[in-house]
C-alpha cells in the first residue's frame, strides 16, 4: 500500500522519529543509499517559485541514483490544460513518485487520491511538512534531545507554522505560536497538534505578545509575513506584523543558548534583522542543507519501495 506525505498529522510520532534517524544516517553515509532509486524517475511539479525545495529534491533524487523531471506551472498548467485526475493517471504510468508544490492543499490530496504512486507535499497554502522534518533534524543536531525544549514561532500562523507545530507535538517539544490576533494557526491544526501533544507530553500554546512568548525559548523561528499567493495583502500585513520582528532585543529575551531559525527566503528588515540572521545564533544555512538529507529519507521510504519503514 502506498502512502503519501501530505501532512505531518498523517504520520505517527514513531514514524516521524524514524524519518529523523534515517536522515541522520543518510547524512553520515550517503554512499550507502546511492542506488536506492536506480532506474526510477520522479516528477517535480512546482506551481510556485522555489530555490531550496526544487534544488534539494533534484539533487536528492540524483544522489539516490534516480532521475527527476521538473515540470513548472507553465509546462503543464495543472487543472487548466489538464485536470489533476488526468495528470495523475499519466504520471503513474511512468514515474515512481511525485513531488508537488501547489496552492490549495486539496490539490495535493487529489493528486495522491488519483494515482497509485506516492505524492510528497513540497508546500501548499496549508502545510510544508518537508520543511518541518529538516528543521527538527537541525534542532536535534544543535540542541540534542527534542523533548522539553521550548520552540517559539514568531509571526504568521501559516503553512510553515502549521507543520512545525504538528512536528513539535509529535516530537514532545513545547511549542508556542506568537502571532497577531486573527493570524493564529487554524483551529483544526491546533486541535490535531493538541491531540498529538497529549501522547508525547508536549505543550502547545498561542500567544499574542512576542516578548512574553520568547522568554526562555530554546528556538526562535520566524517566516515571511507575506507568503506566496498573499501578495495583495502585503500593505496590510506589513502593518499588522510590525511588532513581531525578530531583532536583537527580542532574541535577548530567549535563552543565551537559543538558536534562530527561518525556513527562507527571508525578507531582511521585515520579519528578521540582518544582525539576527547573520549572528552566531542563526542556523539558517544548516536548515537549508538538512532539507536535502531529510527529503532523501522521505523519498527512500516512499519512492524506493521501503514499505517496512512505515507502520501498517
Ligand atoms: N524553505 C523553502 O521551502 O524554500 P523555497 O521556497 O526556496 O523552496
Ligand atoms: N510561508 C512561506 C514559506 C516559503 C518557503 C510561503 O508559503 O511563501
Amino acid at each position: 500500500m502506498k502512502k503519501d506525505f501530505l501532512s505531518i498529522a498523517d504520520w505517527s510520532s514513531r514514524e516521524m522519529k524514524r524519518f529523523i534517524d534515517l536522515s541522520m544516517k543518510m547524512k553520515a553515509q550517503p554512499e550507502k543509499y546511492s542506488d536506492s532509486l536506480k532506474g526510477k524517475s520522479v516528477a517535480l511539479i512546482f506551481e510556485k517559485q522555489s530555490l531550496r525545495t526544487h534544488v534539494t529534491f533534484d539533487v536528492g533524487v540524483y544522489q539516490l541514483g534516480g532521475h527527476s523531471v521538473y515540470l513548472s506551472q507553465s509546462d503543464i498548467s495543472l487543472g487548466k490544460r489538464e485536470s489533476i485526475h488526468d495528470v495523475a493517471k499519466n504520471l503513474e504510468r511512468w514515474m515512481s513518485g511525485v513531488v508537488l508544490r501547489t496552492y490549495a492543499h486539496q490539490g495535493c490530496v487529489d493528486m495522491g487520491a488519483n494515482m497509485k504512486i506516492p505524492v510528497i507535499n513540497a508546500l501548499t497554502d496549508y502545510e510544508h511538512p518537508c520543511q518541518a522534518v529538516g528543521d527538527f533534524l537541525t534542532v536535534k543536531e544543535h540542541l540534542g534531545d527534542l523533548r522539553k525544549k521550548k520552540f517559539v514561532f514568531v509571526g504568521d500562523g501559516n503553512n510553515v507554522c502549521n507543520s512545525l507545530m504538528l512536528m513539535a507535538a509529535k516530537m514532545g517539544t513545547d511549542f508556542v505560536a506568537a502571532t497577531p490576533g486573527g493570524y493564529e494557526p487554524p483551529k483544526d491544526v491546533l486541535k490535531l497538534a493538541g491531540e498529538a501533544a497529549k501522547e508525547t507530553g508536549a505543550t502547545i500554546g498561542v500567544e499574542h505578545d512576542p516578548r512574553a512568548a520568547v522568554r526562555d525559548a530554546d528556538v526562535v523561528y520566524t517566516d515571511v509575513w507575506v507568503s506566496m499567493g498573499q501578495e495583495s495583502e502585503k500593505e496590510e500585513r506589513l502593518k499588522v506584523f510590525r511588532d513581531f520582528q525578530v531583532n536583537k532585543q527580542l532574541m535577548s529575551l530567549a535563552k543565551k543558548s537559543a538558536i534562530f531559525m527561518h525556513c527562507l527566503p527571508a525578507h531582511r528588515g521585515e520579519e528578521v534583522t540582518d544582525e539576527v540572521i547573520d549572528s552566531k545564533q542563526s542556523v539558517v544555512w544548516d536548515e537549508s542543507e538538512n532539507r536535502l538529507h531529510s527529503q532523501k529519507a522521505i523519498m527512500y521510504a516512499l519512492f524506493a519501495g521501503q514499505e517496512d519503514f512505515m507502520e501498517k
